[in-house]
């Protein structure tokens, strides 16, 4: 039986992880948010009710799931403490059961104000950024100058670096882009109120993870963001500030590699992406307008548009690929049910050189043209059905050339948004 498995997204996010995630974890004994920050929003949908998360683990809807914030999430303490509320407001009650990192760094209000600051001097160059300071965040991890969560309790030692890097910030703040400087005392203030509700919940996630796997309990990594929209491995310059392929995992929790039983890729079946940056099948038609209003392509966290395109299944060699995927889980498909004809870019010709590729660089996209292959649509509904004999043949063999192309098994398929709208064809923990 498999134990530990990672749920990670094949494109440019927003695959519908979520909730496979929460689908999974009933049986699961932990859930692991290993990278990213507040920037994700998984939208899970609890007997007809919809949850947004933004931190917490998707699932800890589940009463039995321990959830985990590790060490490689950037962290907005205010949010976090929001979070928990609506859930508890949910009667979801997660405080006993929900351990943070001390070693997570925090995102604090200059980084929000700075993230926002440079898009906006960026004007048309710029990322397209959630504008929740993950960039500034994590550049001061690396710059070794972050306030940690462990740093929460020591309020002398917290109000000093505080008072450093707020200065660090509100000259560029003040100099560069002519806002607001911050005080220092009112962030201190702040961040003391949210420590008193996230006190007992700061552990050594590292331990704790450690130890449950020793102890053969089941383990879900949870993905955010897409493996296109990877640091090192996406569209570079248009991506996150993290590693959301699998990497990710083991800096971003302290377990090893060989840990790792099964890795799910989540495929929506087409593709989407908010934020700038190259997006070879992207679509301006009538098929754009649809698939944005039947797949409430709406970003969960900021409410912008999706731009949306046809499934790249490039795109998703390379994040086979570079996550060494066990296998597909393809969401969405119910989405599709009323086109007559549906695409897959099979793979692309440089438009200045004519040649064609089926990989690619993915920090070279801009020369890229789509080529199509056309299937039929099934031009009936989908929704909720829970087996797979059930598809209409079209969808089967839709699905089929996914598999063909992606080189992989697809064991999972979502056919609606309910928890409950899945067909298992084979179960990851088996
Ligand atoms: P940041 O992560 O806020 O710095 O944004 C960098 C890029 O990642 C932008 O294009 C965002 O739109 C995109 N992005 C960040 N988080 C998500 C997500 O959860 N879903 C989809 N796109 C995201």
């Amino acid at each position: 039986m498999k134990k530990n498995i990672v749920i990670l997204g094949t494109q440019w996010g927003d695959e519908g992880k979520g909730k496979i995630v929460d689908y999974l974890s009933r049986n699961s004994d932990y859930v692991v948010r290993y990278h990213g920050g507040h920037n994700a929003g998984h939208t899970l949908v609890v007997n007809q009710k919809k949850i947004v998360l933004h931190l917490v683990p998707s699932g800890v809807l589940h009463a039995n799931v321990i959830g985990i914030i590790s060490n490689g999430v950037v962290i907005s303490l205010s949010n976090l403490v929001e979070e928990i509320k609506m859930l508890e407001e949910n009667r979801f009650f997660v405080k006993k059961r929900l351990f943070i990192s001390n070693s997570a760094s925090l995102i604090l209000p200059f980084h929000i104000a700075i993230d926002i600051a440079r898009e906006k001097k960026l004007g048309s160059n710029s990322i397209g950024t959630t504008g929740r300071g993950i960039g500034p965040a994590y550049e001061d991890k690396i710059a070794r100058r972050s306030i940690r969560v462990g740093d929460l309790r020591n309020e002398k030692t917290l109000s000093i670096k505080l008072e450093k890097i707020v200065d660090y910030y509100n000259n560029q703040l003040v100099s560069i882009y002519q806002s607001q400087p911050f005080d220092y005392k009112i962030i201190l203030q702040d961040l003391l109120k949210s420590k008193n509700v996230i006190n007992d919940m700061i552990k050594d996630t590292t331990m704790i993870l450690n130890s449950a796997i020793k102890n053969k309990k089941i383990i879900i990594f949870e993905g955010a963001q897409g493996s296109l929209l990877d640091i090192d491995h996406g569209t570079y310059p248009y991506v996150t500030s993290s590693n959301s392929t699998i990497g990710g995992v083991i800096t971003g929790t302290g377990i090893g590699p060989k840990n790792l039983d099964y890795i799910l890729g989540v495929t929506k079946c087409y593709s989407t992406r908010v934020g700038n940056g190259p997006f070879p099948t992207e679509l301006h038609d009538d098929i754009d307008m649809y698939l944005s209003k039947k797949g409430n392509e709406f970003g969960s966290t900021t409410g912008r548009k999706r731009r949306t395109g046809w499934l790249d299944a490039v795109a998703l060699r390379h994040s086979v690929k570079i996550n060494s995927l066990s296998a597909l889980c393809i969401t969405k498909l119910d989405v599709f049910d009323n086109l007559k004809e549906v695409k897959i870019c099979i793979a692309y010709q440089d438009i200045k050189t004519s040649e064609i590729y089926t990989s690619a660089s993915f920090d070279e996209l801009e020369n890229m043209k789509p080529i199509y292959k056309k299937y039929p649509g099934w031009m009936k509904k989908t929704l909720g059905i829970k087996k797979i004999e059930n598809l209409p043949i079209a969808a089967k063999n839709y699905i089929k050339s996914i598999e063909k192309i992606a080189g992989i098994p697809i064991d999972i398929i979502s056919t609606g948004p309910d928890r409950n709208d899945t067909i298992i064809i084979k179960h990851p923990f088996l």
